[in-house]
Parts: structure tokens; sequence; C-alpha cells
């Protein structure tokens, strides 16, 4: 009846959507394992909330295989409905009751009995730190206080799925941090998360797999290493503070790219440890020695460039790279 231990939590097969006659996706696969963190990335517009939209039951989608929590899409609505937990990308929280009036608000939309919604309510109030403001107009609260209870609110059905759209936009970095603690926690008790985010640290951090939404496609899909892996940048960086020293390794090491000013030298690497000892060895061979030897890995912004044909591309380094 429900998700068994190798059925995905969220299913999707060629997912298609348009506005009129905008499409905004073009037929995307989509697998996520139960109690695992699936992040969706993508600039302003790619389509990340219509998704969300979509898989929470909100809209319908034109085409596609969709299932959650073994649910079909198209054919048991009511039974996604029953297992998941949405917070929008826009806060659902009524600015004119109480942090604790807006829970128990939500418990009789799950039609709780009356105790037990009073306490579900306490209990997450006090797990997202509002126990002092339950009693204040949540008009009163701050952003990051808001979002809280935002996701308190997600939560008080006990989903076992739950989509969270641009859960720490906004938020200072403490407050993310504490978003990010929260989330952790839920997927250690074994809830999914479904995540779309801004941040690529975020996704970086939390997600077991993140997929790449452009153009109405996915541009690419695996774990943050994986991604990581797409794109050139990777690079052993060495600097020099002594510009005669930095010359003569400048001369030895033709293949590497030059900063004259900053005395700094640039060899294409893939950062694995096997190149690392090469490099190294090369270097000895060379009898070069660097006052400082960094090695840089691309990160999540670099891919995100890279698939969504941004502007930030890091500088020359896909030229050093090939
Ligand atoms: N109800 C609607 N009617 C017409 N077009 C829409 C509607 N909702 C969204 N769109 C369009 O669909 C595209 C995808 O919107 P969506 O909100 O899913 O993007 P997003 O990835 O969530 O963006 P953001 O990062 O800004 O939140 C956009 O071009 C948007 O203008
Ligand atoms: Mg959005």
């Amino acid at each position: 009846m429900t998700t068994t231990a190798n059925e995905p939590a969220i299913a999707a097969r060629g997912l298609t959507k348009s506005y009129g006659a905008k499409q905004v996706l073009g037929g995307i696969d989509l697998t996520v394992p139960p109690g695992t963190v699936f992040s969706l990335l993508g600039p302003n517009g790619a389509g990340k909330t219509t998704v969300v939209k979509i898989l929470s039951t909100l809209i319908t989608a034109d085409a596609g295989e969709l299932s959650v929590g073994g649910h079909d899409l198209a054919t048991d609505p009511r039974a996604v409905r029953a297992a998941i937990g949405v917070t929008g990308q826009f806060s659902a929280v009524d600015g004119l009751i109480t942090g604790e009036e807006n829970m128990l608000l939500m418990a009789d939309l799950h039609h709780l009995p009356r105790a037990e919604g009073r306490r579900t309510a306490a209990g997450l109030l006090e797990r997202f730190d509002l126990v002092e403001a339950a009693k204040k107009p949540a008009a009163t609260y701050s952003g990051g206080m808001r979002r809280r209870l935002d996701i308190a609110m997600t939560l008080v059905g006990g989903p076992r799925i739950i989509f969270l759209d641009e859960p720490t936009t906004g938020l200072d970095p403490r407050s993310r941090h504490s978003m990010w603690g929260i989330i952790r926690q839920l997927v250690s008790d074994g809830v999914t998360v479904f995540l779309t985010t801004q941040y690529l640290a975020e996704a970086d951090e939390l997600a077991d797999r993140i997929a790449v939404l452009h153009d109405g496609g996915i541009a690419a899909e695996g774990t943050a290493e994986e991604l990581k892996r797409l794109v050139p940048g990777g690079h052993i960086r060495l600097r020099f503070t002594d510009p005669a020293a930095y010359q003569a390794a400048a001369t030895a090491l033709r293949e590497v790219s030059r900063d004259d000013e900053a005395l700094s030298l640039r060899i294409p690497s893939d950062g694995s440890q096997r190149e690392l000892r090469s490099v190294l060895d090369w270097l000895d061979a060379a009898g070069v020695e660097a006052d400082e030897l960094t090695v840089h890995t691309p990160d999540l912004d670099d891919v995100f460039f890279a698939l969504t044909g941004g502007t930030g591309t890091p500088d020359q380094t896909t030229e050093t790279a090939r």
C-alpha cells in the first residue's frame, strides 16, 4: 500500500508541462529513493516550482507517468496528498494569528483529534524553537522564524515525503545552518526530502542526488561529486614569493598556465591522489619548490554555470584543463 523498501519515494517519467504555448517541462525523468534528499537546481524560471506543484498535486501535468509514495498521481492524488507535506516557495503562514494558532489550524486540516492536535503542535513548536514566540502573531516573526513555522506546519500530519521549495532563501547564514540541521534530522527519521534551492552550497551540503533543470530538461543528474567531475576546472596552484623561483618554475613547467602578477602557476588536475602524486614527482624532478600548493576542485557553482550557460564561468580554467 505504501512505499516498500526498494520502491522510489518519487518517480517521474516523461513529465511534461506547458503554460499556453510556453513549454516549461519537456518530458523529464526523476527518481528519488526513500529516505534521501533530492535537490532540484535551476536558474530562475527553469520550472522548479512547477515540478514541486505537480508532484504535490497542486497542479496537473500535461503528460508523464508520476508516482509519489507509491501512489499514482493521476489516479490516486488523495493518497499522495496523505503521504506528503509541502512547504511552498512563498509562506503559508497566516500573519494575523499566532504561531500556535497556525499549528492548530493545520492539526484541524489533518483531522487530528483535539488533544492529539495540541500535543503535536506543542511538540513541533518546541522542536523548532518557537515556544517563546508561540503566543505572538506570526506577522511579528522574523523571516527565519516564519520559515521554521512554515516547516513545522508542514510536519503536522507526519508526512513521509516532504517538498521544500527554496526553504532557506532570504535566511541569514545562521538560520540557514539551523534549517539544514532540521532537514538532516528529518532525513535521519527516514523522511524523503525533495528540495529546490538557489544555493549550490546547500545542495552540496544536504543532497544525496542533485538534478539541474535547464531549458525544459534535466541538464545533469548525479551526486554532487559526480556533477563536479562533469566540468573542467580542477587544478593545482603553486604560488611563489621569489620572482626568480617563479620564473624558473614557469620555464621548467611549460604546460601550465601562468599568472605573472600573483606569481602563481596552475596545473590542470582532477584532484585525485594518484594525479597529485605524479604532479609532485614531476615538480621534484624539475627542481621546483613552491611556497604554497593548493588543490582546487570545481565546486557546484562551476557546474551550474557550465550547464546553464551563465556568465560566471570561472576564469580560463576551461581552456587550461583541456
Ligand atoms: N500559472 C502560470 N501561468 C503561466 N506561466 C507560468 C505560470 N507559473 C509559472 N509560469 C512560468 O513557467 C516558468 C517556470 O516557472 P517556475 O515558477 O516553475 O520557475 P522556478 O524554477 O521555480 O523559478 P524561481 O527560481 O524564480 O522560483 C516561468 O517562465 C514562469 O513564468
Ligand atoms: Mg520557484
